[in-house]
């Protein structure tokens, strides 16, 4: 099977899976607020942590039914963390995903508070689950603890200091960074929970390295890439004084680093068994252009 072929594939179990998850909203939601949430999830998104997290699951020999409800928590929790990145309060963007950004279609109140909903919302999807077992709760764990705020929210807060010094560390970068890695290794270490553990330090591992080359690739793209390519506002982190890559290292520097977290992470994958999706998965990440 093609890479391609093969990201089909989970993208369509994901696509299965999500309609089922829309289906639980029930009747109580009030409607204004289900239409914001699925407004906010539908479409769009290249769906890369869900796909992750049933390509591994599937790698790592684990049952690849309980990784399904994972992968609706997981794009339900990073479809939020966008709604209220593009928030005025936060990043102020009009665009995401190439139409208008949740709070400018449905209003601020309805913004926060889908965002809001689609966080809880993932936990319960996931424990609607009459089977969840001991390796399921591990991974909720994971789950929680990756989008908390020792993680995802840590990075936002990093990432909104914004003190206007003339300089930044490599070590200040990274705290930032943990907006974008800590999402991006749950889908990993969760497959891992599910099979009971297996090669978790490497997956976590894998997931700083995916989750860095990811961030530095999207400050890139800032710089380099127009509305159309990206479906949101260009050129919004020098504007905003953002902490970047580009500003720790420079543009050519910014990759000459995703070059090194691309590199690492490939060789942590030549330890880890029938991984031949995950390599074709990092080097379509450190190539990708939206
Ligand atoms: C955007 O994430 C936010 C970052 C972590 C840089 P994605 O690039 O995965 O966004 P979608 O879901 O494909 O729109
Ligand atoms: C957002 O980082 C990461 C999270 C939402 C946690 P950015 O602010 O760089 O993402 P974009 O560029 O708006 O997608
Ligand atoms: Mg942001
Ligand atoms: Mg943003
Ligand atoms: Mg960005």
């Amino acid at each position: 099977m093609t890479y391609k072929t093969e990201y089909s594939k989970y993208l369509q179990i994901f696509n299965e899976q999500l309609d089922l998850a829309i289906k639980c909203l029930s009747s109580d939601v009030p409607e204004e607020l289900k239409d914001a949430m699925i407004y906010s999830v539908d479409g769009g998104g290249k769906r890369v942590r869900p796909v992750l997290c049933l390509a591994t699951t599937e790698i790592l020999g684990a049952d690849i039914e309980k990784a399904k409800k994972f992968a609706v928590a997981l794009e339900m929790i990073h479809g939020y963390s966008l709604v209220h990145d593009d928030l005025p309060a936060m990043d102020n963007d009009d665009y995401r995903r190439g139409k208008l950004s949740t709070h400018k279609k449905f209003g601020e109140a309805i913004g926060i508070l889908a965002g809001d909903a689609l966080l809880n919302f993932a936990f319960e999807y996931c424990l609607l689950d009459a089977n969840f077992d001991k390796l399921d709760v591990q991974a909720l764990k994971i789950l929680a603890e990756n989008s908390g705020a020792k993680g995802m929210i840590a990075g936002q807060i990093y990432d909104m200091r914004n003190d206007n010094r003339a300089s930044y560390s490599e070590e200040e970068l990274y705290m930032v960074y943990n907006k974008t890695i800590n999402l991006l290794t749950a889908p990993l270490t969760i497959a891992s929970a599910l099979s009971g553990g297996k090669h978790f330090d490497k997956l976590k591992e894998l997931g700083y390295h995916l989750g860095a080359l990811f961030q530095i690739v999207d400050d890139i793209m800032d710089v380099e890439c127009t509305l159309e390519d990206i479906g949101k506002s260009p050129n919004k982190d020098l504007e905003q004084g953002k902490l970047t890559s580009i500003r720790v290292f420079g543009l050519d520097g910014a990759k000459d680093r995703a070059k090194f977290h691309y590199q690492s992470g490939k060789e942590i994958l030549a330890h880890i068994e029938n991984s031949e999706f995950l390599s074709e998965f990092l080097d379509a990440m450190y190539l990708r252009r939206k």
